[in-house]
């Protein structure tokens, strides 16, 4: 049996994800590129992107799939990226986006990836924060909420590809 306790409720989520955007569109502008760090980040950047348009924003959007997880519950800590990245931005801010932070080698591995590409800068962005657990020295510019050292799922996060479907964010408790 596999059970699920409530971390964060939907409303809660969107009122997150509403407040990011404003705090976003006022460092970086209206004219960007989003980058979203599949799979993890696809829910999160869905809804980010139609709330950067309530606050203003017309970003372009691109994707990007790195993997570091294996089946577990602990990254591999060996980051790769899987088909290729975005190019040329033109000389416009990019903004990573990712679920959580959690070492920091994902977001600081795409953050490199893309230097060199003609981004004005590259911002980074994810909706959760496990400042404990650092590797890297990483600090988001965007974080939605900080989390203690707990494993999460759901809005996109997954456990061994399990929950991504759930609407909001929860602790597996138990799982078989
Ligand atoms: P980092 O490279 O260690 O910062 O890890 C970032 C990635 O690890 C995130 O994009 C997630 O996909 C995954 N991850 C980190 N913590 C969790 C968790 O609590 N649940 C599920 N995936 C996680
Ligand atoms: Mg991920």
């Amino acid at each position: 049996m596999t059970k699920i306790r409530m971390l964060f409720e939907e409303q809660e989520i969107a009122a997150r994800v509403d407040g990011l955007a404003s705090e976003i569109v006022q460092k970086i502008g209206v004219d960007f590129t989003v980058i979203g760090i599949l799979k993890g980040a696809f829910v999160f950047m869905a809804d980010l992107v139609r709330a950067l348009d309530r606050a203003g924003a017309a970003p372009r959007i691109e994707l990007m799939r790195l993997s570091s997880y294996g089946r577990g519950m602990t990254t591999s800590g060996e980051v790769k990226l899987i088909g290729n990245t975005p190019d040329d931005f033109e000389g416009k801010p990019v903004l990573l986006v990712d679920d959580i932070v959690d070492t920091g080698l994902s977001l600081s591995y795409g953050q490199e990836l893309l230097a060199g590409r003609n981004a004005q800068k590259v911002w980074t962005c994810a909706l959760l924060d496990k400042p404990s657990r650092r590797k890297v020295d990483m600090k988001a510019d965007f974080v939605g909420f900080e989390i203690d050292d707990v494993f999460v799922v759901g809005y996109g996060i997954d456990y061994a590809e399990r929950f991504r479907h759930l609407p909001y964010i929860g602790l597996v408790e138990q799982s078989d």
